[in-house]
C-alpha cells in the first residue's frame, strides 16, 4: 500500500488560468482518439508539425530496387534523420533495429508485381500484426481511375475500420497508372476521396500547377511523394514548393537513397521541410555535407 501519512494539502489550482485544451497540430485530427493522435505525432513532430518520411517500401512490388539492395548498409544509417520510415513488415522485422525512435508507416497493401496489373492489390497486413509491430500508421495504395479502383478503395476503407479499432492511422497513397494524367484536378479528386473515406493522411505527387488546390481541398495532411530520381537541386525545389503550397511534409525514397550522398540529401531535405530553407541554400548545404561524407558509404 502507498504511504499515505502526512499527505500534502492540494492548493495549486491556478484559478486565474483557463484550463488548457490538449490539442494536436495535425490537420483534421482533433476528433481522433488519443492513441491515434499520439501515433500521428510520431510522424508529424511537435516542432514544425511537418514530416520527413523516408520511403523504402519499393521491394513489395519491384524487388531489390537500386539503392535498396542492402537496406542494412544503405538505409539504417539514414534513419536518425527521418521522422518516419515507410517500409514493409518483412524489412522491418528482418533489418530495422527495434531501438528505432522514428515512427514506422507500414506498407499494408500488395499483391501484383511490376509484371502484372498494379492496381489489383489486396490488403497485405492484418491490423493485429501492425499493432504487434507498434507502427505509427499503415499505408495503402489507392488507384483512382485504375482498373481495380473499387477494390483498392475497399482495401483502404477496411484498413480504416480496422485502424480505428486499434488507434492506428491509415495513409492513403494515391497511385497513378501509366496512362493517367498527373494534374491538380486528378490529385484533388484522388486525395479528397481518400480523406472522405477515412484516411487520416494522404500521400500524393507534386504538380507545378495548382498543387495548393490539392492541399487546400484535402481536410487531412497531404504528404508529397518523391517519385523518380531527379537532380538534387530539382528534388529540393519540388519539396520546398510542396511544403510552401500546403504539404505537411514529404515521403521521399529514390530522391534520397539513390542520391550519391544520401545522408547529405536527407539532411538538406530536413532543412527545407522543417526550417523552410530555400532550395538553393539547401543545395549548397547538400554539397558541403557531401564533401564531409566523401569516402563514407552513405
Ligand atoms: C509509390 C510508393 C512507393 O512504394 C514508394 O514509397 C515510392 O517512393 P519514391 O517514389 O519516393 O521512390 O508509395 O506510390
Amino acid at each position: 500500500m502507498a504511504d499515505i501519512d502526512n499527505l500534502k494539502d492540494t492548493k495549486d489550482y491556478f484559478l486565474d488560468v483557463p484550463v488548457q485544451p490538449a490539442q494536436t497540430n495535425v490537420r483534421g485530427a482533433n476528433a481522433l482518439d488519443w492513441g491515434m493522435q499520439n501515433r500521428l505525432s510520431r510522424i508529424f513532430g511537435p516542432g514544425s508539425g511537418k514530416t520527413v518520411m523516408l520511403a523504402v517500401d519499393h521491394g513489395y512490388f519491384q524487388g531489390p530496387t537500386a539503392g535498396l539492395e542492402r537496406v542494412d548498409l544503405t538505409i539504417v544509417p539514414l534513419l536518425q534523420n527521418a521522422d518516419a520510415l515507410m517500409c514493409t513488415r518483412g524489412i522491418l522485422r528482418s533489418t530495422i533495429p527495434s531501438s528505432l525512435q522514428s515512427g514506422v508507416v507500414l506498407r499494408a497493401s500488395g499483391g501484383p508485381s511490376i509484371l502484372k496489373e498494379m492496381s489489383n492489390e489486396h490488403i497485405a497486413v492484418d491490423m493485429d500484426d501492425a499493432a504487434r509491430l507498434n507502427v505509427a500508421a499503415v499505408a495503402v495504395q489507392v488507384f483512382i481511375g485504375g482498373e481495380f479502383e473499387t477494390q483498392s478503395v475497399h482495401n483502404m476503407t477496411r484498413l480504416v475500420d480496422a485502424g480505428l479499432g486499434r488507434g492506428i492511422p491509415v495513409l492513403g497513397v494515391t497511385a497513378v497508372g501509366k496512362d493517367m494524367v498527373r494534374d491538380a484536378r486528378y490529385f484533388r479528386l484522388a486525395c479528397r476521396i481518400c480523406a472522405e473515406l477515412g484516411a487520416q493522411f494522404v500521400k500524393t505527387y507534386y504538380v507545378a500547377e495548382g498543387f495548393e488546390t490539392v492541399t487546400a481541398s484535402c481536410p487531412v495532411p497531404v504528404v508529397m511523394a518523391g517519385g523518380k530520381k531527379l537532380p538534387e537541386l530539382e528534388a529540393l525545389t519540388m519539396a520546398y514548393r510542396a511544403v510552401q503550397e500546403g504539404a505537411a511534409g514529404v515521403d521521399m525514397g529514390r530522391n534520397i537513397f539513390q542520391s550519391d550522398a544520401p545522408v547529405a540529401m536527407i539532411q538538406a531535405v530536413n532543412k527545407v521541410v522543417h526550417d523552410a530553407m530555400k532550395p538553393k541554400q539547401a543545395f549548397e548545404l547538400f554539397k558541403s555535407l557531401r564533401r564531409e561524407h566523401v569516402g563514407i558509404r552513405v
